[in-house]
């Protein structure tokens, strides 16, 4: 028998307790818990019995026929590119990102864009009135186009509005503004934003509709609401960069219709964002004069090459007090591991020292390949020799000190030589490019005599 009983809900993880504690068992956040009323049903129950009575389902092979799904274009070549080719009819996509990256911009082009090729998009605003949306699109050079707008946070006359109504493309902005009468509590509650996105989603796959939902992001980076709602869509994109850049970042983190590895990249402009197609270059600043503590690494997107430059600083400490490590756009993890093999295989001390680690532009580094460039910049960083600036350097630093073969090396050597570069610091198994000159390390304790000019 199901019987009403009180359980509470946490409105950052969505982990349920029986009891109110003040803070969550699950992800440990305080004051997070919030009672909800719910229909259990004992799993003990006599009845409960799932073995038999149901209707038999047909079981298809791997190789039965299938089609592909077909795919909208959107003509905003970096996000369909950053989305696996283009909008899957039918698909629920959750797009998070900080407050005021860009997401309702983002997603407002993309609506006009397509609206203007004829595709039936519409826009629901739960943040800003029509009016507000109105002066944006306008002020974005998109006042013409004809995509349909409404500013609504109740779910249920959003789906009366558009019974009968199948468009290419709904765009709910944001998903923590939208409520359905069905359910107990305040917007943006857990309970509030399942429920609505649930039924978001339910009209996406009975009408082929493709729905867009804003997620906002928390402080520490994950989609405020449940985690369930990363669950409960197809594809989670996020928007990333930092406020006070220009440049912004779309990655998928979720595609069941494509692959996570390719990024798409927007320029916030006063007219929008803008498109970058070749973002090679984007995050390096080049200066005539070497610079020591600064290497440059050619990361991969995906398919692209990006190059980043890697700044280090070191602070040597007077006193015994105990030095900070701090970094940036790098796992401080693999920055200790890092630091603990220049200390350990080639004799480098770092124990009285401040050690500081940028990845400049705002951008995030997670391939090992770049722990090469790291331990150059550091080790630049504290002997104050600069690495040539004409040098890009790459490999794997195994905990031996030995130098180990990274993915992809000619497809980052060329980037490299396209845009200047002429040597590149690498492991031994990489073989000759045109155009850059290769100097090859077996084992980190090279590349610190290298740099230390021993
Ligand atoms: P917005 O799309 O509202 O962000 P989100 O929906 O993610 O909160 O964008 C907000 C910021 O973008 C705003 O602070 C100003 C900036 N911006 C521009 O620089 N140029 C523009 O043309 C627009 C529309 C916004
Ligand atoms: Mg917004």
């Amino acid at each position: 028998m199901a019987k009403a009983k009180t359980r509470y809900v946490c409105q950052a993880c969505g982990s349920v307790t029986m009891r109110w504690q003040g803070q969550c068992p699950d992800c440990a956040e305080w004051n997070t818990l919030v009672q909800e009323a719910a229909e259990v049903t004992s799993i003990f129950a006599a009845k409960h019995n799932l073995q038999g009575g149901g209707r038999r389902i047909e079981l298809v092979g791997l190789d039965h026929p299938a089609a592909l799904p077909e795919r909208i274009v959107s003509g905003v070549a970096e996000f369909d590119r950053a989305i696996g080719g283009g909008i899957v009819p039918g698909s629920a996509m959750l797009v998070g990102g900080d407050p005021g990256i860009g997401k309702s911009t983002l997603l407002l082009q993309i609506g006009a864009k397509l609206a203007s090729s004829g595709r039936n998009v519409v826009y629901v605003s739960g943040e800003e009135s029509a009016e507000q949306v109105r002066l944006r699109a306008i002020r974005l050079g998109l006042g013409k186009s004809p995509v349909r707008l409404a500013a609504a946070t109740s779910v249920r006359d959003v789906l009366t509005t558009l019974d009968g109504d199948s468009p290419d493309l709904l765009v709910i902005d944001s998903i923590q503004t939208m409520h359905s009468d069905l359910i107990e509590g305040a917007p943006g509650t857990v309970s509030q934003v399942r429920a609505s996105a649930q039924e978001l989603v339910r009209f996406a796959k009975e009408r082929g509709a493709a729905v867009a939902l804003v997620g906002h992001v928390t402080k520490d980076g994950s989609i405020a609401g449940p985690r369930v709602l990363e669950h409960m869509v197809d594809t989670v994109l996020s928007f990333e960069g930092e406020r006070s850049h220009q440049y912004r970042i779309l990655r998928a983190l979720k595609n069941r219709f494509g692959g996570t590895d390719e990024i798409g990249v927007f320029a916030m402009e006063t007219e929008g964002l803008s498109e970058v197609p070749n973002p090679s270059a984007l995050f390096l600043t080049r200066r005539g004069e070497p610079v020591s503590g600064t290497s440059v690494f050619p990361a991969l997107e995906g398919s692209r090459p990006v190059l980043v430059e890697i700044q280090a600083l070191t602070v040597r400490l007077a006193s015994g007090a105990t030095p900070r490590r701090a970094a940036v756009g790098w796992d401080s993890g693999r920055l200790a591991m890092i630091l603990a093999v220049l200390e350990a295989r080639c004799g480098l001390s770092f124990g009285t020292t401040e050690v500081y680690l940028n990845v400049a532009g705002g951008y995030r580094l997670s391939d090992p390949a770049a722990d090469l460039a790291v331990a150059a910049a550091l080790v630049s960083a504290l002997s104050e020799k600069p690495i040539p600036s004409e040098a890009v350097v790459l490999g794997e630093i195994a905990l031996s000190g030995e130098i180990r073969p990274v993915a992809h090396a000619p497809l980052r050597l060329k980037e490299s030589a396209k845009l200047g570069f002429e040597q590149a610091w690498v492991p031994k198994e990489v073989k000759a490019v045109d155009g850059i000159a290769l100097a090859h390390f077996g084992n980190l304790r090279a590349l610190v005599d290298q740099v230390l000019g021993r």
